[in-house]
């Protein structure tokens, strides 16, 4: 069966433009969960956060909006507003590891505290009519924490539970704890979401091996590292040459974005944080990706890539390491 897959959340590099030229590109995702939108005002919430999510922003691929939020009442002021937008369900983002998020118990910062979570899930089902994911670490500080929490989300009706085996204070290093994430798969009663460092066919494979229960994948930075993954995993038919579909793919969310944000620098932050990920594609990734993130003007930005594309290896990885 061919596996759903979910393009994760990043937040500055997948908001709506960025999804729906990729989508244009790189067929193989279903759906995608949106960057955060943050509930800080409450109901007062600025109509900009909500651009992202527009109906006419979304076209291409259907999202689910997510939102980073410690207060039930806040949350429910926001779920309606996206209810009238159409929208059925919600994701709560119980995993940002940021301390400047965390440590003011957002995101993994609630983890430690399940009577919390439970009494803000049973406000926010009681109060707001959309469906409730949840995306989550295995705590903020100690794997085991999630052991007190899927009791509290098997009492709720969870659309899924998608879980990132690292915990918040290790944000992306180390490895994602397997052992952990398969008894979570045992106690949970939702469908479960794996989340985490899937960068190739081969990783992707073994997971799915290990993992026969997971019916949906959420894949980040591998998605941007090789933005053919996605077609990868679902063995879709891929480009004899891949720089050409690269090339017209830049180049679009380069136009986008000119046209969206004002300057050079914003324009080049955002493509900086797409390089990021995809310079690893190409040998001589480090050197690329130094040069890009030196570069303050559009004009020699233009002419670097242009020559990445056309003379440029791309050599993605195909094999991956076990996770
Ligand atoms: C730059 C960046 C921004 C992110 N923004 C969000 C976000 O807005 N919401 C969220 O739930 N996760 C966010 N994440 C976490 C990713 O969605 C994902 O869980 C994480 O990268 C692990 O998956 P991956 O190994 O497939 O990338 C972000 C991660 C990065 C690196």
């Amino acid at each position: 069966m061919s596996p759903a897959l979910i393009l994760a959340p990043l937040r500055g590099i997948t908001e709506a433009a960025f999804r729906d030229i990729f989508v244009r590109f790189f067929p193989g995702f279903d759906r995608a969960v949106a960057p955060f939108i943050s509930t800080f005002q409450g109901s007062r919430i600025k109509p900009a956060k909500f651009k992202d999510l527009l109906p006419e922003n979304n076209r291409l691929l259907p999202v689910v909006p997510q939102i980073l939020s410690k207060n039930a009442g806040h949350f429910i002021a926001t779920a309606r507003l996206l209810a009238e937008l159409g929208y059925t369900e919600v994701n709560w983002n119980l995993g940002c590891p940021y301390p400047m998020v965390a440590n003011k118990m957002r995101g993994s910062g609630l983890l430690p505290f399940p009577d919390k979570i439970e009494a803000f899930l049973d406000q926010a089902h009681r109060e707001q009519p959309l469906a409730i994911s949840v995306k989550i670490r295995l705590g903020r500080r100690n794997p085991e924490e999630i052991f007190a929490l899927l009791p509290v989300f098997n009492t709720f009706p969870l659309s899924e539970v998608i879980i990132h085996p690292r915990t918040g204070i290790q944000m992306y290093e180390g490895a994602v704890d397997l052992d952990t994430f398969a008894r979570c798969l045992e106690l949970c009663r939702h469908p479960v979401v794996y989340n985490g460092d899937i960068t190739s066919y081969a990783v992707y494979q073994r997971l799915a091996e290990r993992f026969p229960a997971v019916k949906s994948w959420m894949i980040g930075r591998g998605a941007l590292a090789d933005p053919f993954l996605a077609a990868r995993l679902k063995q879709l038919a891929l480009p004899a040459d891949p720089l050409p579909t690269l090339a017209a793919f830049h180049g679009e969310l380069l136009a986008c974005y000119q046209q969206m944000l004002s300057g050079p620098s914003p324009v080049l932050g955002r493509l900086k944080g797409l390089w990021f990920y995809l310079a690893a594609s190409f040998s001589d990734g480090e050197k690329i990706l130094k040069k890009i993130q030196k570069m303050k003007k559009l004009e020699p930005y233009h002419e670097f890539t242009r020559e990445i594309f056309e003379h440029g290896t791309w050599q993605p990885d195909h094999q991956g390491e076990n996770p």
